[in-house]
């Protein structure tokens, strides 16, 4: 049974800001956040869906095109839906990489070209990961709305970045502080008492340190923000999101709790159903004992398994009945 729904948890938590959906994929996170965030434009508040999802789910799931931009979503007030462009995004971020590693070389007097360093710099998937959570804790830090929700959580990405964020900052620190080692050592040395130089990769480490600190704090505000995590009453998507859970659990990041999608309602399943359905209904029933027991207390909406898939923001709001009962 349901201890505490979405309404109820949202109402005993009204300063949600960021909300994400996890879990695994096909399970219906796109959905979930789309049909959540026309629930919140509804209930007033000026709200961003966005996605880091490098396939055009926003886009498709609204049958509009948002995509590299905040748009405002035809018929639905106070809601923007923002497709991040994946690819313009990488190609800033290794832009910027290239900048800073060509401005080393430079003070470094080291003669080598830059292409190899920013090649193995950015030709791997984290950097793509981390581009992207880069472009979405800007969309945070920006502060044009009163509340965000993400398609995709970037869950690897958040678990690595606020698991790392303790050892990052060491090492910022240590660096900032060897940084200043050097300038001042540099500074001794001088005959000429010329003024400093800007130093881009000092500024680098500070501003840095700075983000990778207001991301943590954000992230781990339960007042703030709230994982949610979407399963179908099915193994590996249990498994997927118990182990999420344990990982969040461990970083002090918020879980809101679960959300069972794709249920398929009983009662329309009569005697003479084919097999492979009735099958079905009792292997979910099986997966939901285990849900109970697994999330006991966490379990925030059950929704079933529609006839069609949800698509337009009509099917949406059809499905905001069962997200928030
Ligand atoms: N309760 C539901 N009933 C029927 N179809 C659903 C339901 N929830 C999601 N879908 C459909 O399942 C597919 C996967 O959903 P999606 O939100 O794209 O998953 P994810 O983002 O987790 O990969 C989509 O075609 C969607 O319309
Ligand atoms: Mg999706």
């Amino acid at each position: 049974m349901i201890e505490m729904n979405m309404t109820q948890y949202l109402s005993e938590n009204p300063g949600l800001k960021y909300l994400f959906f996890g879990g695994k994929g096909g399970v219906g996170k796109t959905v979930l956040a789309g049909t959540a965030a026309i629930w919140s434009a509804s209930q007033g508040k000026k709200t961003l869906l966005a996605s880091t999802n490098p396939v055009h789910s926003l886009s498709s799931l609204l049958m509009q095109d948002v995509f590299g931009r905040a748009t405002p979503v035809n018929g639905i007030p106070n809601l923007d839906a923002y497709e991040i462009d994946t690819k313009d995004t990488i190609e800033k971020s290794k832009h910027e990489i290239r900048e800073k590693i060509e401005w080393f070389l430079k003070f470094a007097e080291v003669k080598t070209r830059a292409d190899e360093f920013v090649e193995s710099a950015t030709m791997n998937p984290a950097f793509e990961e981390s581009a992207m959570f880069e472009n979405m804790i800007d969309l945070m830090f920006e502060d044009k709305y009163q509340v965000y929700i993400f398609d995709t959580a970037p869950t690897a990405n958040a678990r690595r970045l606020l698991g790392m964020s303790s050892v990052y900052s060491m090492w910022v620190n240590k660096m900032v502080q060897s940084r200043k080692e050097a300038m001042s050592l540099r500074d001794l040395l001088s005959y000429s008492k010329r003024k400093q130089e800007k130093d881009p990769l000092m500024d680098y480490l500070l501003n840095l340190r700075e983000r990778m600190g207001r991301a943590k704090s954000l992230l781990t505000n339960p007042a703030l923000t709230s994982f949610f995590f979407v399963t179908l009453p099915e193994a590996l998507p249990i498994a997927v999101i118990t182990r999420f859970i344990s990982w969040f659990r461990d970083f002090g990041i918020p879980v809101g709790g679960v959300v069972v999608n794709m249920v398929i309602d009983k009662n329309s399943v009569k005697e003479d159903a084919p097999d492979f359905v009735k099958n079905r209904v009792a292997m979910q029933d099986e997966y939901m004992q285990t849900i109970w027991k697994e999330f006991n207390g966490q379990v925030r909406a059950i929704i079933p398994l529609f006839d069609n898939e949800v698509r337009g923001v009509d099917r949406l709001k059809h499905m905001a009945k069962f997200l928030y009962t």
